[in-house]
């Protein structure tokens, strides 16, 4: 094993940023100086806002301008942001308070949770994908399985209530048939970090499944990548940040972008964010949708071979990329 191995002793980025007298971070979770690279600020207002509510109940106007709008949002950024959605913020702070407890839990308690394969329904752990890793990134992470089986830690009491979040179905959920579809809650701890110029809370990455749903605690940090620049996306409260994943990519024939991402940390305050990610069942495959390849003028090409996507969660995690993208692995390159 040549990469160096997390100090043992030391189980999560939590413990390990509380420690008394911390003013400097290991060399294991340094990243060279020049890794932030050009950081452009998004003018506020310019990553696409989507009113959920016109979608629900608007004229028939409203509603096929906001569709409109959606289709525009994954082509042009792969990301949106969706306003008046109808979750309460109560639920959407019960369910980050949920997680900061999992978070707060003594060490001992936590390791009942760590799991060591992409497939296990609870898994907790620190970093990213640690078997790849020379370097690690200042993260704690919770993530569980939700649906079409609905899994929990046992505790905190109140982490229980996800099982809400996951289901408040939406017109996303219908329209690609989710139904049986695999959702993964992720929990994300940035504790504060003494040195964030030169640490990563996460590298910059696609999300693997169709959609994904994200809400914070009033702390930015994610940077997405829009015409070759990393733009800062801030924290706006009672909002969903929606992004589009590999699977969508694909199923749409590459009209829509499953684009980079990566988070930041800070040395102001401990960040948690949460996504939901929507993806297909574990056993379906997903293809370029024959109606797009059939209906555009011509043969318009399959981009994209088709994976079961248990064995693409699978070949992400695995130190088979070699540095590739696993979309990258799925794609037919031009001929
Ligand atoms: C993610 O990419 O899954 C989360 C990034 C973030 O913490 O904002
Ligand atoms: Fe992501």
């Amino acid at each position: 094993n040549t990469f160096p191995s997390q100090p043992t002793k030391i189980t999560s980025i939590k413990t390990l940023a509380e420690s008394p007298g911390l003013t400097s971070i290991p060399a294991t979770y340094t990243f060279t100086p020049d890794l932030h690279g050009q950081v452009t600020s998004a003018p506020e207002g310019s990553i696409p806002v989507i009113d959920y509510s016109l979608l629900i109940s608007g004229t028939p106007g409203q509603r096929s301008e906001i569709v409109h709008e959606l289709g525009r949002a994954c082509q042009d950024w792969g990301f949106f942001m969706v306003i008046n959605h109808g979750v309460p913020q109560k639920l959407l702070s019960s369910i980050l308070d949920g997680c900061k407890g999992f978070f707060d839990l003594e060490e001992e308690e936590k390791q009942e949770f760590k799991g060591n394969h992409v497939l296990d329904p609870i898994r907790s752990g620190t970093s990213f994908n640690v078997s790849v890793e020379k370097a690690f990134y200042w993260r704690d992470f919770l993530k569980v399985f939700v649906h079409p089986v609905f899994y929990s830690p046992t505790k905190p009491a109140g982490l229980r209530n996800i099982r809400k979040f996951g289901a408040g179905r939406s017109y996303i959920d219908k329209a690609l048939d989710l139904e049986r579809g695999k959702q993964i809650f992720i929990a994300n701890l940035y504790p504060t970090c003494p040195q964030p110029e030169l640490a990563m809370g996460m590298p910059p990455h696609s999300d693997h499944g169709l959609l994904t749903l994200l809400i914070q605690n009033g702390i930015g940090g994610l940077q997405i990548q829009h015409k070759g620049k990393w733009v800062n996306v801030g924290t706006h409260s009672n909002s969903f940040l929606v992004n589009t994943g590999d699977h969508l990519e694909i199923l749409s024939n590459g009209r829509y972008k499953s684009v980079l991402h990566r988070a930041m940390v800070n040395s102001k305050g401990t960040r948690i964010s949460i996504a939901m990610a929507h993806g297909p069942s574990l056993d379906s495959v997903v293809s370029p949708a024959p109606e797009l390849l059939a209906s555009s003028k011509g043969d318009e090409p399959a981009a994209y071979i088709g994976m079961k996507y248990k064995d693409y969660l699978e070949l992400q995690q695995s130190n088979k990329l070699d540095g590739k993208s696993c979309l990258d692995r799925v794609r037919i390159s031009a001929v």
